[in-house]
């Protein structure tokens, strides 16, 4: 288990790379994520959305399943990631369960509760890990993205970039370790190409040491990734698009078989390679390539 320990705070903001953070719906897929970073020797995160604690059955079973895949590919520097929660107990029982990141997203409620929730979490998740004192890190969200993505909808009305002139009094009042920024992304597929305030991105990383977070990773140019990761920014997530990546194969697999084909490793198993090919490549976007 001695993998499963990758922090998000591990990266210095000065070292000018950023972790692939990727959300996951099944077991399989998980494992697809970790041989994609172990091709290009890079740390990964594997993130675990509501949705895919629902489907796989619980925290627990993802819990114990990193920890196996963590015995299976021990040259894999990863983290496994609670991401966007907003219940309080559960993502207390994540942090006891062996998760090494925790996302508190209290982004839709005003700045005091944000602050409240978000140290709450901080207080608690770096005190009671079982890999111990820090060992699991907390991610909370300042501005939100419009989009819409499992249990996240938000209109485009509703979406609001992050203050710059906040950023320093919530992780200092927070004790959190990364911060999600809203600097023009969206969740899920983009209409067109999204316009990422740079200007914005440099101010932010002014305020702040701990790492930065780019949410709604789907579409966005591979120069943009370079150029943010360049910035400072220290975690990128993506989820929509790899969905997409994974039921390609499965669908081009089904359309190419004979009907007489029935093994599910034939049907599934493309659909974990194309999954470990696109870490990988990501994993060169993100500058994080032969970083394990
Ligand atoms: O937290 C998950 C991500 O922000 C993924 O966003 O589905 O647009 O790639 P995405
Ligand atoms: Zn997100």
């Amino acid at each position: 288990a001695d993998s499963v320990k990758l922090a998000t705070t591990d990266v210095d903001p000065k070292e000018r790379y950023a972790v692939g953070a990727f959300n996951f719906s099944t077991i399989p897929e998980m494992v697809g994520i970790v041989e994609g970073a172990r091709e290009k020797n890079a740390p990964v995160i594997l993130m675990a959305s509501l949705g895919a604690i629902k489907y796989i059955g619980s925290l627990e079973l993802i819990a114990e399943t990193a920890k196996g895949i963590a015995k299976t590919y021990p040259e894999v520097p990863f983290c496994l990631h609670l991401d966007h929660a907003t219940d309080m107990e559960q993502i207390k029982q994540a942090v006891v369960a062996g998760f090494t990141n925790v996302m508190i997203d209290a982004s839709k409620e005003d700045f005091e509760t944000n602050i409240a929730r978000s140290k709450e979490i901080a207080d608690f998740a770096h005190n009671h890990s079982p890999y111990g004192i820090n060992g699991c890190s907390v991610e909370a969200e300042l501005g939100m993205l419009a989009g819409h993505e499992d249990n996240i909808h938000v209109e485009e009305s509703g979406k609001a970039y992050t203050d710059p002139s906040l950023v320093k009094e919530f992780v200092e009042r927070t004790g959190i370790d990364a911060l999600a920024v809203a600097i023009g992304t969206a969740h899920g597929f983009y209409k067109a190409a999204p316009e990422i305030k740079f200007d914005l991105l440099e101010e932010i990383r002014k305020q702040t040491d701990v790492a930065l977070v780019l949410h709604g990773g789907t579409g966005v140019p591979e120069d943009d990734f370079r150029k943010c990761v360049a910035m400072g920014m220290s975690k990128i997530n993506v989820g929509t698009g790899l969905k997409k990546v994974y039921t390609d194969a499965v669908r081009e697999a089904i359309k190419t078989l004979p009907e007489t084909e029935y093994d599910p490793r034939k049907i599934a198993g493309p659909g974990r390679k194309a999954i470990a090919a696109e870490i990988a490549s990501k994993s060169d976007f993100f500058n994080c390539s032969g970083k394990a």
